[in-house]
């Protein structure tokens, strides 16, 4: 007796999918349609670089690991910002147009390929880490739930899709200035809370950077951006919220307010 699996082993079960991707560059651009072989397991970047290789030679598109951890391959798929290289073909249906647009919040070079350099541009605006004076490296020592919270906010793999999806620069040019977004104001938090930094020693208010530099007033919570996190990273729960109420705490601590106010007495 022969035993039966059910379905045939030779069953092809590659489908050609209806993708609309935008063509352009900087001066502008539109989408085209294609039609392009999908075999099972594959996930979208598979597709587009199928697109590139049958018909799109000179298709622009940024990516590197196709393991979900460079970060590079970042688009938004029907609207929705996503990693490339993470989404699986599978849940679409067969019959869906499937529609892959450049990062939004950022200007395009080509096809797929966005300027990101407003991000490495904020990044070198958050003051690093303030090493504890007479502690030599090597004799830090914390409690493991301060290295849990700061290895939370250390899966970042920059893929900035939180700061795409983000409503105060996505369709806002003018607040780039004043805003950090909120990967960035994820590091001030991480700093913040971090038992051995001394900022503060030095000088530095992380709290009152991240409202008066860094825009915290602008984000109203909305956890757009936790949820398009790859690494799930619980950005507003565990970095933003926290960080708003230190700020707040700190404007109406009575010390801190008798603190300013002989401060500005004295001056
Ligand atoms: S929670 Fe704040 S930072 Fe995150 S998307 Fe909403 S407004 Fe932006
Ligand atoms: S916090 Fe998440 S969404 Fe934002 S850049 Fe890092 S990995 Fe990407
Ligand atoms: S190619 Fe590296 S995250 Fe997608």
């Amino acid at each position: 007796m022969s035993a039966s699996t059910g379905t045939s082993a030779s069953a092809s079960t590659a489908y050609d999918a209806k993708f609309r991707v935008w063509r352009g560059d900087a001066e502008g651009g539109e989408l085209k349609d294609f039609a392009v072989e999908v075999n099972d397991g594959e996930v979208v970047l598979d597709i587009i670089h199928r697109l590139q290789a049958t018909q799109a030679a000179d298709l622009a598109v940024r990516w590197n690991c196709k393991a979900g951890k460079c970060g590079s391959c970042s688009a938004e798929i029907n609207g929705r910002p996503r990693l490339m290289c993470m989404t699986r073909m599978s849940v679409f249906s067969r019959e869906e147009t499937i529609t892959v647009t450049p990062l939004r919040a950022f200007p395009v070079i080509r096809d797929l390929v966005t300027d990101v350099s407003f991000n490495y541009a904020k990044a070198r605006e958050v003051p690093s880490f303030v090493p504890p004076p007479g502690v030599a490296a090597g004799e830090y020592r914390m409690q493991q739930v301060d290295v849990d919270r700061s290895q939370e906010f250390r899966k970042c793999i920059e893929c900035f899709l939180c700061q795409d999806t983000c409503h105060v620069v996505r369709d806002h040019e003018e607040n780039k200035t004043a805003f950090a977004g909120p990967r960035f104001l994820m590091r001030v938090a991480e700093l913040d809370m971090h038992p051995l930094d001394a900022a503060g020693e030095s000088g530095l208010d992380r709290k009152k950077t991240a409202q008066d530099e860094h825009g915290l007033g602008y984000c109203n919570i909305t956890k757009c951006c936790t949820e398009v996190c790859p690494e799930h990273i619980k950005i507003t729960d565990n970095a933003l919220i926290p960080l708003k109420e230190r700020a707040v705490d700190r404007k109406y601590d009575p010390l801190v307010w008798l603190g300013n106010k002989i401060r500005r007495r004295g001056e």
